[in-house]
């Protein structure tokens, strides 16, 4: 929101952009024609409410049980030079998604009738019915079954495999079947980059170029939404500066100023030398042209080759602007048809609006609720309440409190599985702003900090906040909170293994998650509370546990078997610690 509204002022001023959406499109989202709508609802004043639309609603449960087959690979892009790859396959028990599931399999040979605890299953190419993976099982209701298999009767092409998986009872009365699609791509020759997203834990793996290093491992990318024309643009010592903060990637917001509404390339590219230089990861932001295809494919094609390019950013808030249902699928199509070697972001603002629609032209999601300093009943911005169907109060739907943040995380995890889609990695979007339009003041360093690791405890796999430059005593804490995020100690557990909620004792509000690497657990508490208590709190452990290794943000818990324990905590407390 502060996205849109404090960068299309500035448009607005200069090319006279209206916010209200075109008169086709109104009718085609059945709204009245001329009225100005975020997320679909009329938000001033001299407009009534009416209903927006576009809720996805949880689908109607199966009163009998489904086996819900579904397949995807690892990693999103296979190289060439790789002659394995791996599919991860699921076959939970699921009420919502799948086909008819008995728990009987009869064996012609025996007459006997017994459990269908084994799906045997084949996967195969589709356009040649190759052989991919045969003879196999997954067990009934388990997920994230990894199978290997080789590469080597494939043919490295742009356009992507589709390939399907079969599934049977034993007795083949019992019939399932899935598809996906599999990038085997051919090598860069150009020197540029090559980005993974791994579909099993959500996290970009990279090539560490400036070690010459052909290994794809972890990024946990901790960075600002950048100011060009306000900040970097200043000064190409602004890159160093950026990066000896702590961040690892940086994301330029482009300046719309210009008559391109994207940058003065030729300089721009003097930013980008360096950035290859010390290997400062680039987020391409093209918010502004994402929709003119003739734009986003001179960008690309100028972008493409970079070494520090790591993913493109599309849509800015376009379910918030109301952006053409399909204009972001289409963009990705474009852009994927032109580069499939990077991973395409864009970032939703509102709680539950055409979310298939606009997150069908995202590898990655992002999100930015922002909680803080801001009335969410009441628009302070334009005199109007705030609900379900009308008003703009710069945070759609919110409560303005810390729950916003984990909640629209989760829910949009809830989406996706709603839609029975494969589950895509989500980044937050953390508020590091304030003192304006729906906003009174800047978050407090400790409210950052709390905002951040909602975002982590709940599974975000990246980071950027909005935006650069903010506070200093922000960009100080977040930098530090940088440092520790993407070490590769602290980002192996985030990238390695699934996040598991927690259960508190002794205090409301406070989020606690861990993941767990072999015989070590990385531990995070979150105390969303803002008075200091001298309770005696403790977290349940999934298991035992013997002592506090290492405290790497705030301090550390006392062990006492599979519980941790504290005698008080302070207010806005944030805790990140492993155990062994
Ligand atoms: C909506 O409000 C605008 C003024 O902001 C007014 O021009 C327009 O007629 C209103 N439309 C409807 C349908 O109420
Ligand atoms: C299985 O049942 C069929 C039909 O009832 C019968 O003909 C056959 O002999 C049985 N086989 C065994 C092994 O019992
Ligand atoms: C199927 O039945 C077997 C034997 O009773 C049981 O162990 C298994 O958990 C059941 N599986 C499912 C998915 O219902
Ligand atoms: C299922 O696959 C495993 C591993 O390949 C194999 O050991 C097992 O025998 C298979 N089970 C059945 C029932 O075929
Ligand atoms: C399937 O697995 C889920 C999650 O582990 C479990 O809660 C559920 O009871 C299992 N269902 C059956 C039928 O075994
Ligand atoms: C990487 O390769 C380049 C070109 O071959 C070489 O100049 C450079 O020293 C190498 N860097 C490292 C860290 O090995
Ligand atoms: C699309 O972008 C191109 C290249 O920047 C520009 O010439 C053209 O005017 C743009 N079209 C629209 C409709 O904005
Ligand atoms: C996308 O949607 C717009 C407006 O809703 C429509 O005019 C256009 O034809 C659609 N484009 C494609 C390629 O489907
Ligand atoms: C929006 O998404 C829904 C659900 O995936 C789909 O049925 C519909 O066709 C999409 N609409 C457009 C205009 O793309
Ligand atoms: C939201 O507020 C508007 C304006 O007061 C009202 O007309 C509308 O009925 C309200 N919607 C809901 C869902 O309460
Ligand atoms: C808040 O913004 C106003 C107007 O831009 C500015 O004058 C004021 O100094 C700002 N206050 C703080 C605390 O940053
Ligand atoms: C930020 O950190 C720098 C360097 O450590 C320090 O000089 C400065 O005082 C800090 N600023 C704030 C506002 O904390």
């Amino acid at each position: 929101m502060a996205i849109m509204f404090r960068l299309t002022w500035t448009i607005s001023l200069l090319v006279g952009l209206a916010l209200a959406i075109s008169d086709e499109l109104a009718a085609e989202f059945g709204y009245p024609a001329g009225v100005d709508v975020w997320c679909g609802k009329a938000y001033r004043s001299t407009n009534g409410s009416f209903e927006p639309g576009g809720w996805l609603e949880a689908p109607a449960l199966s009163s009998t049980p489904l086996l819900d087959l579904s397949i995807r690979p690892r990693t999103n892009l296979y190289l060439a030079s790789e002659k394995f790859a791996s599919f991860v396959i699921d076959a939970p028990i699921s009420y919502m998604h799948g086909s008819a599931y008995t728990n009987a399999s009869f064996n012609k040979q025996t007459n006997i009738t017994s459990a269908f605890t084994k799906l045997f299953i084949d996967v195969s190419v589709v356009e040649s019915g190759l052989d991919l993976i045969s003879s196999s099982n997954v067990t009934v209701n388990t997920t994230n079954n990894e199978f290997g298999f080789s590469l080597s009767g494939l043919t490295p092409r742009i356009e992507p495999y589709e390939i399907v998986i079969t599934g049977a009872s034993g007795d083949g009365a019992q019939f399932y079947t899935a598809t996906t699609e599999l990038y085997y791509i051919p090598e860069r020759t150009d020197g540029g980059s090559v980005v993974k997203v791994d579909n099993l834990y959500g996290g970009l793996l990279v090539q560490d170029y400036l070690k010459n290093s052909t290994a794809f491992t972890p990024l946990f990318p901790y960075t600002y939404y950048t100011s060009w024309d306000g900040w970097l643009e200043l000064s190409t010592d602004n890159i160093q500066v950026f990066k000896d903060k702590g961040y690892n990637i940086i994301h330029i917001v482009p300046n719309a100023g210009l008559a391109n509404e994207a940058f003065d390339f030729d300089e721009l590219d003097k930013f980008l030398d360096i950035m290859d230089d010390i290997e400062l990861w680039l987020m391409f932001d093209m918010r502004w042209t994402y929709k003119n295809l003739s734009s986003v494919e001179t960008q690309v094609n100028r972008i493409k080759s970079r070494k520090s390019m790591l993913l493109w950013y599309t849509g800015d808030e376009p379910d918030g602007q109301v952006d053409a249902l399909n204009s972001t699928k289409i963009t990705y199509d474009l852009i994927k048809s032109l580069d499939p070697y990077h991973p395409i972001s864009l970032c939703l603002n509102c709680y539950n609006y055409y979310f298939a629609n606009y997150t069908s032209g995202a590898d990655i999601i992002m999100s930015d609720p922002y909680p803080i300093a801001v009335n969410t009943s009441f628009s302070v911005q334009y005199d109007t309440v705030c609900n379900t169907t009308y008003g703009c109060c710069g945070c759609d739907d919110c409560s303005g409190d810390f729950e916003d943040v984990s909640e629209r995380l989760d829910l949009y995890k809830s989406y996706q599985a709603y839609l029975g889609l494969p589950q895509k990695p989500q980044w937050g979007v953390p508020q590091a702003f304030g003192n304006e339009t729906f906003w009174a003041r800047y978050p407090t360093e400790d409210e950052e900090i709390v905002m951040n690791m909602l975002f982590v405890n709940h599974g975000a796999k990246g980071i950027a906040m909005w935006d650069y430059p903010t506070e200093p005593g922000i960009a100080n804490i977040t930098g530090e909170l940088s440092k520790v995020l993407t070490s590769t100690l602290i980002s192996s557990f985030l990238l390695g293994s699934f996040e598991e909620a927690l259960e508190i004792k002794g205090l409301q509000r406070v989020d606690a998650a861990a993941w767990t690497m072999g015989s070590s657990m990385l531990v995070s508490v979150v105390n969303k509370n803002y008075v200091d208590t001298a309770a005696n709190v403790s977290i349940s452990l999934p298991g035992a546990a013997n002592a506090v290794s290492q405290v790497v943000w705030g301090s550390g818990w006392t062990i006492n078997g599979s519980t941790l324990i504290k005698a008080g905590i302070k207010a806005l407390e944030v805790d990140i610690f492993i155990i062994s």
